[in-house]
């Protein structure tokens, strides 16, 4: 097939847009490099031995993102484009509003008016706001606790009353848990801009004596250890999910979402153990408050995917530790090299 992809330089995407050249589609990068950098096509050219055709576009400018529907005619549309801080979205809303909902307002304009009516959206498990479920199911009642997750909860709701209104529609929604990880050869990776505040960009930077120590965000959760618990998935593994996904809305209509995780939880103690373990050394430490709008623990019900999808996450933490740390050491700035 023919993939449009959005946002394909950056973490996400960039193991995606590789996944698929190697699956065998064609995919061109929709991106506006303004979270992601050019190095990273460069490298998804190099493992794959294949061009990446690039347009360096805003999906806020609407007659540029219809000219790339009408240059591309995608036989689909994968649309990781948007802006993803938590912290930043709560002190500065509007850029989340614009960026987010405008430009996926935007893209699926334009993808109406190319005729272009098969979307895999990029949503995320912050969707179920403090889940009262777990393992979260997908029909677990949703709710946003902050700007950044209303907008991907805003747009899910747009694309469900979009494919509500108009069976021409094809709609995957996939609510990710907590990708990490990188490709295995050290060449692709997460180059977060400024100070990271997920947890294993920091850990990496730390093991690289970036800082000092790691803040644990709380030590008294009602959990095994009490620390928090994610449900880390290696971003291939997600990937993987979204070829799945792919097959999914080329042969059905109508929208549906589903939960891209491994299904089974680790707490930041158990995640700071594997990735000393990997290091080949102890990576300090220290307990701190808990991080405002933490809930306890969160990890995915994986059987829906499993079942309509037949995709399931393969590696295990061992493997996404070891692959960030390869990541970090040899790109310790990013793709700034
Ligand atoms: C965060 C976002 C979520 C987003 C996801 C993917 C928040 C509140 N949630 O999820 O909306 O979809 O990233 O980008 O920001 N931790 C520490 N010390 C740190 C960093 C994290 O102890 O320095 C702990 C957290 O308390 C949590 C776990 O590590 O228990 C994972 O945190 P993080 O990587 O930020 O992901 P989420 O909070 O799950």
């Amino acid at each position: 097939m023919r993939i449009l992809v959005t946002g394909g330089a950056g973490y996400l995407g960039s193991h995606t847009v590789l996944t698929l050249l190697e699956t065998g589609h064609e995919v061109t990068v929709l991106d506006n490099f303004q979270n992601s950098s050019p190095v990273a096509i460069r490298r998804i050219e190099e493992l794959s031995g294949m061009p990446v055709p690039c347009l360096a576009a805003d999906l806020s400018d609407s007659i540029a993102v219809r000219r790339a529907l009408a240059a591309t005619a995608p036989d689909a549309v994968v649309h990781f484009a948007g802006l993803k801080s938590v912290g930043d979205s709560t002190m500065d809303p509007l850029p989340y509003f614009l960026g987010n909902v405008g430009g996926a307002l935007n893209l699926l304009e334009a993808m109406e008016e190319g005729g272009a009516r098969r979307l895999l959206f990029s949503s995320s498990a912050t969707v179920y706001g403090a889940p009262r479920t777990i393992p979260v199911p997908e029909d677990e009642p949703l709710s946003a606790t902050n700007p950044y997750g209303r907008t991907k909860l805003m747009i899910e709701q747009m694309l469900g009353d979009l494919a509500a209104a108009d069976d021409r529609w094809s709609i995957g929604i996939l609510r990710y848990f907590n990708p990490v990880g990188a490709h295995p050869s050290g060449r692709l990776g997460e180059d977060p801009r400024g100070t990271p505040t997920n947890l294993i960009p920091l850990v990496g930077q730390v093991a690289v004596g970036l800082r000092p120590f790691v803040r644990i965000f709380g030590s008294d959760y009602d959990t095994p250890d009490g620390t928090g618990i994610r449900d880390f998935i290696h971003v291939l593994d997600l990937a993987k999910g979204h070829v799945a996904a792919l097959d999914w809305i080329v042969s059905k209509t109508g929208a549906r979402a589903w939960n891209l995780g491994t299904g089974r939880g680790y707490s930041v103690l158990e995640v700071l153990s594997a990735y000393s373990e990997a290091v080949g050394r102890d990576i300090p430490y220290r307990f701190v408050e808990r991080r405002p709008g933490d809930i306890p623990a969160s990890f995915a019900d994986t059987s829906k995917a499993e079942q309509e999808l037949g995709w399931k996450a393969r590696h295990g933490l061992p493997e996404m530790v070891a692959d960030h740390w390869r990541w970090q050491r040899l790109n310790p700035g990013g793709y700034g090299v």
